[in-house]
């Protein structure tokens, strides 16, 4: 059984302790809670993902390292969904419950033969989905400025690099006839997951930034 990549500790360095004392409305303060506590819910599915990620590259007979940083990849995942409770917790000023455990429903990528659905899983979820999610985690840490935030989203980020380096590394290391074959789902493969991030920004931005929001239930 891995220790992880910290050998058991939930981070490289502890997260930095005391009370948060941005200046949030309730309103505000609540909202920021349900943000991390969403994220942990994410974070944890994605930890579900990467059992997939890992029996592909075993089916796809890639080297060791490689399964190892995806087996690896399955405890990251789990670390940031209980950094990101804790990050909530914090705002909250309360511990909180991990929130409830999200599906994961794996892209079926019907009419591929099943050498070419692995492929499209780890190309999907790495080179595509963890490649978005570093540089979202890159733009959030340029404009975070409470010390725990910036702590946690470092802290997500040097994992998620190592996640997307996955899929590229199986991409780069496909034979010529494999990537002639790879070749006509990928359009489609990035459509989907560009029209994922899209729509979630756009709910994000649909709530407008914090402070500018109308009261609950109005
Ligand atoms: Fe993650
Ligand atoms: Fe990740």
């Amino acid at each position: 059984m891995s220790e992880g990549r910290w050998h058991g500790r939930l981070t490289a360095r502890p997260l930095p302790d005391g009370p948060i004392d941005a200046p949030l409305s309730d309103d505000d303060r609540a909202l920021v809670v349900q943000a991390w506590l969403g994220r942990s819910a994410a974070e944890r599915r994605a930890g579900d993902s990467f059992l997939v990620i890992r029996d592909a590259l075993l089916a796809r007979h890639e080297p060791t390292p490689l399964v190892e940083l995806a087996t690896r990849a399955i405890d990251d995942e789990h670390r940031h969904a209980e950094i990101c409770r804790v990050v909530a917790s914090r705002y909250a000023g309360r511990e909180l419950s991990a929130p409830g455990e999200l599906t994961l429903s794996v892209p079926l990528h019907e009419g591929a033969a099943p050498e070419l659905r692995h492929s499209l899983h780890v190309i999907g979820q790495c080179a595509l989905n963890e490649t978005a999610a570093s540089a979202f985690l890159e733009a959030c840490l340029g404009r975070a400025e409470v010390s725990l935030v910036r702590a946690a989203l470092r802290e997500l980020l040097s994992d998620e690099i190592d996640h997307a380096r996955i899929g590229w590394a199986h991409l780069a290391a496909a034979n010529v006839e494999h990537k002639r074959a790879l070749a006509p789902w990928l359009p489609k493969l990035v459509r989907g997951y560009e029209q994922e991030w899209s729509r979630s920004f756009r709910a994000a931005a649909a709530e407008g930034p914090l402070g500018a929001r109308r009261p609950r239930g109005t």
